[in-house]
């Protein structure tokens, strides 16, 4: 596999401003979603939710990737069409969540560890013959008393380094996920010294593995205090605070950072990226973009409802996120931007 092949697909990734869309639920995380807003949790429910989202008109516009669940990336608009082949009409490239799920991790309470590597490299052969071309694997990591342990920490970080090591050995680029919880009270600066030895002990783990940084894309949280956290620190706070940890922690190579959204509100995801691209644009190694689920979804989700009738207001909703995230890349969002 040629390492040109693989740079070519992470830069065309983040091309024109654009960013990933995370569209990867499993099936119990998207079921509890619907069961929320009373949708039924059906396979058909789930396959029109996804064709709503893949015919939004103008978002490979402003979307370069989508990343799909293994049920969805099998799954066709209901005229027969293929996702996969909507998308790339659509000029966005298809993408395959490839991990298994967090599972508690033995020996250590509250803490959990992601699987998926058994078979793993047979599963990237048949998702390259349907389409993908480039694979996200998730691993969470908790702050909470105690935790995270260095055992955690470092058995994330391993499997995260074999996953993409077999992801560029298959020619798929790995985006590498190692999402720091939101959950509890801690506070921003104990995210930061969290998210930093993460991201040192990943970048360790990849060099071990021989993974070449130049066809990965990192996909890490903000630097955000917790939600129960009684400090919330400004937008501004916060775009420093994670700027200055990637710098420390994220090599040069890496062409590109996208952010998952992690339970942020879907504008407050976009100001944070804005404030970040307008204060350090011009002096990253990296482009620094986004891989949102949540905060591009759910206010489109909140207006389908399951239902025919909303999905022109729901697709409007979609790419309208999308837009605003797409301007914070430039840093152009605004307020603004929510009313028009
Ligand atoms: P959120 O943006 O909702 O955190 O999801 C990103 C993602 O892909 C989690 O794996």
């Amino acid at each position: 596999m040629t390492l040109q092949m693989l740079r070519d697909t992470a830069q065309a990734l983040v091309a024109d401003d654009k960013g990933l869309l995370a569209m990867d639920e499993s099936t119990p995380t998207c079921d509890k979603r619907f069961a929320s807003l009373g949708i039924p949790q059906t396979v058909e429910a789930r396959r029109a939710y996804r064709e709503m989202i893949v015919t939004t008109a103008g978002l490979g516009e402003c979307i370069s990737g989508a990343i799909l669940f293994d049920e969805t990336i099998r799954q066709q608009k209901s005229d027969g069409t293929p996702f996969v082949k909507v998308l790339i009409d659509a000029g966005i490239i298809p993408g395959i969540k490839v991990d298994a799920g967090a599972k508690e991790l033995a020996a250590h309470p509250g803490e959990k560890v992601t699987e998926g590597l058994d078979g793993l490299r047979d599963r990237l052969a048949e998702y390259v013959r349907i389409g993908a071309r480039f694979a996200k694997w998730r691993a969470v990591i908790t702050i909470a008393g105690g935790i995270p342990s260095w055992g955690c920490i470092h058995a994330n970080a391993h499997a995260l380094a074999r996953y993409a090591a077999l992801c560029q050995e298959a020619g798929l680029v790995p985006v590498v996920e190692p999402e720091v919880l939101m959950d509890g009270d801690h506070t921003m600066d104990q995210c930061c010294e969290v998210t930093d030895k993460v991201l040192r002990t990943v970048f360790s783990e990849l060099f071990a593995q021989r993974v070449m940084l130049e066809g990965i894309i990192l996909k890490p949280n903000m630097v955000l205090p917790g939600l129960a956290c009684a400090k919330q620190e400004a937008v501004e706070e916060v775009a420093d605070a994670t700027v200055n940890c990637l710098l420390r922690a994220v090599p040069a190579a890496v062409p590109a950072i996208a952010f998952l959204s992690g339970g942020q509100s879907a504008e407050l995801a976009s100001a944070r990226l804005n404030a970040m691209n307008v204060r350090f644009k011009s002096r990253l190694p990296w482009a620094l973009a986004f891989s949102f689920a949540r905060a591009i979804q759910q206010p489109a989700l909140e207006l389908w409802k399951g239902q025919e009738a909303n999905v022109p207001a729901a697709q409007q909703a979609l790419v309208h996120r999308a837009r605003c995230n797409q301007a914070a890349r430039r840093g152009e969002y605004s307020q603004a931007m929510e009313q028009s």
